[in-house]
């Protein structure tokens, strides 16, 4: 995205949670990864989207260091919970220490492990809103195991569905993750199940809903 965009995005919406400041400082200290933290622009879409669905209970798979976790449980009803799905154990003290600072401590449960078998704990028909972050090769396989645990009505939003717009190529890049982007975003344009629009925020949010 326009960097200038990015920033009169963020200079214009409103100020968010304190914690999140301290989750991005310590990510750029503590990890070589920073750069796949959703930030201020999406993390405040993710906030908003949140408050639009108020929902009760919150998937998500991809939490790294608890960013896009906090944002959206933000939105959550009252007596909501966020399950937060992450394979690395790396972030667990990172994790917890924002969690807490966003006084959301009590409200998501972190599950480390890998999400496809984490995913088998939990029963049908319970989640208002998922969000997928995770591995890029593993889209379609998130998608198949979480539609059935969506309630109808529900949403599951999937982002890096434009992959810096390499998906817009012809012919389209060989590479494993645009390779398989595609076949999601084809999937779900082509699944009964649902309906869908990809919003082209920072690098494209895949907006689907169950009926
Ligand atoms: C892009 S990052 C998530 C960023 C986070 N949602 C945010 O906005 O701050 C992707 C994360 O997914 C995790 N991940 C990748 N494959 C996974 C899997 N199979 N199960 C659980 N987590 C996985 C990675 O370890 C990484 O921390």
């Amino acid at each position: 995205m326009d960097i200038n965009l990015d920033n009169y995005l963020e200079q214009t919406a409103t100020e968010l949670p304190a914690a999140l400041e301290w989750v991005e400082q310590q990510t750029h200290l503590k990890t070589n990864h920073a750069r796949m933290l959703a930030g201020p622009v999406l993390g405040r879409m993710l906030i908003t989207f949140s408050k639009m669905i108020k929902p009760q209970k919150v998937l998500e798979i991809g939490t790294f260091t608890g960013y896009s976790a906090i944002c959206l449980a933000q939105g959550l009803a009252k007596g909501g919970t966020l399950d937060a799905l992450e394979k690395d154990h790396r972030w667990l003290d990172l994790i917890a220490e924002g969690f807490s600072r966003a006084g959301l401590s009590n409200v998501i449960s972190l599950h480390i492990g890998d999400a496809t078998e984490t995913l088998e704990q939990f029963s049908n028909n319970s989640f208002d809103l998922v969000y997928i972050d995770a591995n890029k090769r593993e889209y379609c396989k998130y998608y198949e195991l979480v539609l059935p645990l969506v309630k109808p009505g529900g949403f599951i939003i999937a982002d890096n569905v434009l992959w810096s717009g390499k998906i817009l190529l012809d012919p389209l890049p060989k590479d494993a993750q645009t390779q398989e982007i595609a076949r999601f975003n084809k999937m779900v344009k082509e699944d009964r199940r649902t309906e869908n629009f990809i919003l082209p925020l920072r690098d494209g949010l895949n907006i689907i809903q169950k009926l």
